[in-house]
């Protein structure tokens, strides 16, 4: 019988990214995922590191896994746990300590040597339980790539993620990722182009590039260009990517307004896959907390990049990320955050309290925001994006939009797709068009979604 692995993934894309190269990892090994963790042979979290919350659900996660794991016991079975992603590698041996249950501790840097850590631990046990104290820590930043070491995908999504760089030199003063995600790395771009044109033979329409500074791409090419010039940007990667037939759709994020070139903004104006939709993380409006935050550009930097990528393509929509309550933030501060808000106008956005991560330079900042304040201002900021976000969506009653489909929705009869905006459709349609790049005529809009129906080829030809 098949042996079941349960994967949960928290956090960002690059943690889905890394949980689908685990399931790839682990298939050859005879194991196939399972939604239900009590049937589970071995339990993997794939954890973020990013804010408290985030944090500690891990750990009332793995309280449940626990209880699964004492009744597979009961039946003579075993279940064993493994936690990887950014909390492993922020704690590491304290994971072991606080949950001795625990068999696995890996972080995103070495998953790929999940396979040994399996083995090792099956061995070690040989059909017995998990034993306290006999756990494995890998937290290791290796010399080698985990890129070289991960397999060909055989499977992918019509929408797919492909990560292209890690890890982050920024150190903004509030942010854990460069500790937990290592130094910045690209993968070389034949590595990329390689992966990319497999996702496309198997089936993906879209790709969407993925890093915690993606635009801060510069990978090697491998080969010399016409330019003699060996070293690629986001842009120059891109404009290859755009070339493979059948990819109808390229999409790149996480963005940093520093590295947003001229090159990369121009790409938006003559790179018709490039879909006009941009995730730029501003965090505050206020010049003072940018700077005690270390983001080194001002509001100002920022909004200048708007108005030139809104030169290259007119209709591009803009989201971000916003941090209410980093230290010392003033209601003017909040202020300035607001006006911001208004001068972008932004499609969709996430906002988040400020959260203290131990080991950061913010964590120990004098003057933290009060929980009350942080919340009130959280509140200020949502209403005045949700209010964007609607509007924005209701500018597309009555028109035409192309949609991917690429998920199955939770209600019968129900698919999802997105817009070249990034905004969800679910509509009632056939399965058949699941996979399918279909024009839908928009006739809701509601905060969080659009709706409509399919025009399907009779009516086109008929209108
Ligand atoms: N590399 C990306 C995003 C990284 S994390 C970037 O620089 O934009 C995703 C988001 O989480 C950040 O943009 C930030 O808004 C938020 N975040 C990071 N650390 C945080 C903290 N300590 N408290 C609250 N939000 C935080
Ligand atoms: Fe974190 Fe800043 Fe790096 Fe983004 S740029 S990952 S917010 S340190
Ligand atoms: Fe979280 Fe790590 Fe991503 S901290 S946001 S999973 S890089």
């Amino acid at each position: 019988m098949a042996k079941k692995l349960y994967i949960k993934t928290y956090g960002c894309q690059m943690n889905v990214y890394d949980s689908e190269r685990m399931v790839d990892l682990l298939k050859p090994l005879g194991y196939q995922v399972t939604d239900e963790p009590a049937e589970a042979d071995i339990a993997l979290l794939n954890t973020c590191h990013i804010r408290e919350k985030a944090e500690q659900k891990v750990y009332s996660d793995l309280g449940r896994l626990r209880q699964h794991q004492n009744l597979r016991q009961k039946q003579g079975k075993s279940l064993f746990i493994g936690v990887g992603g950014c909390v492993a590698q922020a704690e590491g041996e304290e994971i072991l300590k606080q949950a001795p249950y625990v068999s696995m501790v890996f972080g995103p840097q070495t998953y790929h040597r999940l396979p040994e850590m399996i083995a090792k631990i099956v061995r070690q046990h040989e059909g017995r339980l998990p034993q306290a104290g006999r756990g494995i820590v890998d937290t290791e930043f290796p010399f080698e790539s985990k890129f070289d070491a991960l397999p060909v995908p055989e499977t992918t999504n019509v929408s797919a993620f492909l990560s292209i760089q890690e890890g982050c030199d920024k150190f903004c003063t509030y942010c854990v990722v460069p500790y937990t995600r290592g130094i910045e790395y690209s993968r070389p771009a034949k590595d990329i182009l390689a992966e990319a044109k497999k996702l496309v033979e198997l089936g993906a329409k879209e790709i969407t590039l993925l890093g915690q500074n993606v635009n801060a791409y510069h990978g090697q090419a491998a080969f010399l260009s016409n330019h003699g010039s060996t070293e690629w940007n986001l842009a120059r990667l891109l404009r290859e990517l755009a070339t493979l037939p059948g990819l109808e759709r390229l999409r790149y994020t996480t963005s940093h307004p520093d590295d947003m070139d001229q090159d990369l903004m121009d790409a938006h104006g003559d790179v018709p896959q490039l879909m006009p939709f941009l995730h730029l993380p501003v965090q505050s409006g206020s010049d003072r907390i940018l700077q005690a935050m270390n983001r080194k550009h001002t509001a100002k930097d920022y909004l200048k990049i708007i108005e030139r990528l809104r030169q290259s393509r007119p209709d591009i929509a803009f989201s971000s990320d916003f941090i209410v309550g980093f230290p010392g933030e003033t209601n003017e501060d909040h202020q300035a955050t607001l006006k911001l808000v208004q001068e972008v106008v932004y499609s969709q956005a996430y906002s988040f309290k400020y959260s203290i991560r131990p080991g950061t330079p913010a964590g120990s900042m004098d003057l933290q925001v009060p929980e009350t304040v942080k919340t009130e201002r959280l509140h200020e900021l949502q209403a005045l994006l949700n209010q964007q976000q609607l509007a924005f969506n209701q500018q597309f009653l009555g028109t035409l939009q192309p949609v991917l489909f690429d998920r199955i929705g939770k209600e019968e009869g129900q698919l999802l797709g997105k817009t070249p905006y990034m905004q969800s459709v679910p509509v009632t349609a056939s399965k058949r068009l699941f996979g399918q790049l279909m024009n839908v005529i928009i006739k809701g809009a509601h905060a969080n979604s659009i709706t409509g129906e399919v025009v399907t080829e009779i009516r086109k030809h008929t209108a």
